[in-house]
C-alpha cells in the first residue's frame, strides 16, 4: 500500500490510510458487489470501453444502478493515474462497487447509495523471462457457482482454488466442470490442438475476459486459426500448448500440468506468435497509435 498515494472513495480523493468504509458495508458483510482490474500502459487505461461495458453488464446482472457514467469513470481513472504514476512504468486500476451500507438483511436494501472505491497501483512487468520459462499449473474440480460470468467480489471459491495451487508450488489452477475445461482460478484458458487455438465459449461458467477477447480478435485479424469451442479434459491433457490469459498476466504458457510436461515443456509456436501480436498491440497502444475503441 505504501506505493499508493491517492485512492477514490465515494466521490472523494484521499490518501489510502484515510479511506474508511462502514463495517456494515454489504461488500464486507456479504461480498455483495462487482469489480474490475484495468491495466494502464503509457498512462492510458487499456481496453477501457470493454472494461466499462463489462462493469455495466455486471451491475445490471446484480440489479444495481451504474454509480458513475463512463465519462465520470474515465475522469476518476485519469486522476488516479496522474496521482500514482510517480514510479514510472505501468499501473493497474482496481475498482469496485458494492451495494452500500445497510442493516444486515440478505435482500437488497431500498434507496441505499452504493460504495464506490478505486485505486491505481504499480503493475509489475509481465516479463519475457517468465514467458520463455512458462509456468506450472494443476487441474482442480470447478466447484464455483453458476454465475462465473459476473466479476463478483465474492471470490471465496476462487481464493480457495488459487490457494491450493500455491500450496502445490504452482502458478494457477485450471478448472474442470463435468469433464470440460472452464478457466483458471483468475484467468482464461487457451489450448492448441492440431495447430488451432481453442478457448471455451462464453457462458455462465467463465468470466468473459478482456484479454481473452483481445487474443481472439488478434487471431482473427492475423488469420491465426482460432475456435471458441468446448475443450475436454482429454484434449487439455494431450494439447500441444496450454496458456492462460488475464489483464495482469497477459498471455502466459503453462508448460507443466499436474507434474507432466505440456508437449516438450517449452512455449509453443502459436503462443509465441500470439504473444508477439499482443506485445506489438500493447506497444502501439502505449504510443497512442491504437485508439481506445468504441
Ligand atoms: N482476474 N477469469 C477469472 C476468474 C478472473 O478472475 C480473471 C481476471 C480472468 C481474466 O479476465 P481479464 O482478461 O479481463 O483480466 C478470467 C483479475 C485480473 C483479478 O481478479 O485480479
Amino acid at each position: 500500500m505504501k506505493d499508493i498515494h491517492c485512492v477514490y472513495l465515494n466521490g472523494n480523493y484521499m490518501p489510502p490510510e484515510q479511506a474508511r468504509i462502514s463495517a456494515f458495508d454489504r461488500g464486507f458483510v456479504f461480498g455483495d458487489g462487482v469489480y474490475e482490474v484495468i491495466p494502464v500502459y503509457g498512462d492510458r487505461p487499456f481496453r477501457i470501453p470493454h472494461h466499462l461495458q463489462r462493469l455495466n453488464n455486471n451491475l445490471r446482472a446484480i440489479g444495481a444502478d451504474q454509480p458513475l457514467s463512463d465519462s465520470e469513470w474515465k475522469t476518476v481513472l485519469a486522476r488516479l493515474i496522474s496521482e500514482n504514476n510517480h514510479r514510472g512504468g505501468d499501473l493497474s486500476v482496481y475498482l469496485q462497487v458494492s451495494r452500500g451500507v445497510a442493516p444486515r438483511d440478505h435482500a437488497f436494501p431500498e434507496q441505499t447509495p452504493p460504495t464506490v472505491f478505486a485505486y491505481a497501483q504499480h503493475l509489475p512487468a509481465a516479463g519475457e523471462t517468465l514467458f520463455q520459462q512458462g509456468v506450472s499449473a494443476i487441474t482442480l474440480n470447478d466447484d464455483r457457482w453458476q454465475h462465473c460470468d459476473i466479476k463478483s467480489i465474492s471470490l471465496l471459491a476462487n481464493v480457495l482454488l488459487r490457494q491450493r495451487a500455491k500450496e502445490k508450488g504452482v502458478t494457477e489452477s485450471i478448472l474442470l466442470r463435468n469433464g470440460h475445461v472452464t478457466e483458471g482460478a483468475a484467468s482464461n484458458i487457451f489450448v492448441v490442438i492440431d495447430g488451432e487455438m481453442c478457448t471455451p465459449p462464453k457462458s455462465e461458467f467463465i468470466l468473459p475476459g478482456i484479454t481473452r477477447d483481445l487474443i481472439v480478435e488478434l487471431a482473427q485479424q492475423h488469420d491465426v486459426p482460432c475456435r471458441e469451442v468446448q475443450v475436454t479434459e482429454k484434449e487439455l491433457r494431450s494439447a500441444d500448448e496450454v496458456w492462460i490469459t488475464s489483464s495482469t498476466k497477459e498471455v502466459l504458457p503453462i508448460t507443466r500440468l499436474d507434474g507432466q510436461l505440456v508437449a516438450n515443456g517449452k512455449p509453443g509456436e502459436v503462443i509465441q506468435h500470439m504473444y508477439k501480436l499482443y506485445q506489438d498491440y500493447k506497444q502501439a497502444f502505449r504510443e497512442g497509435r491504437v485508439e481506445q475503441g468504441a
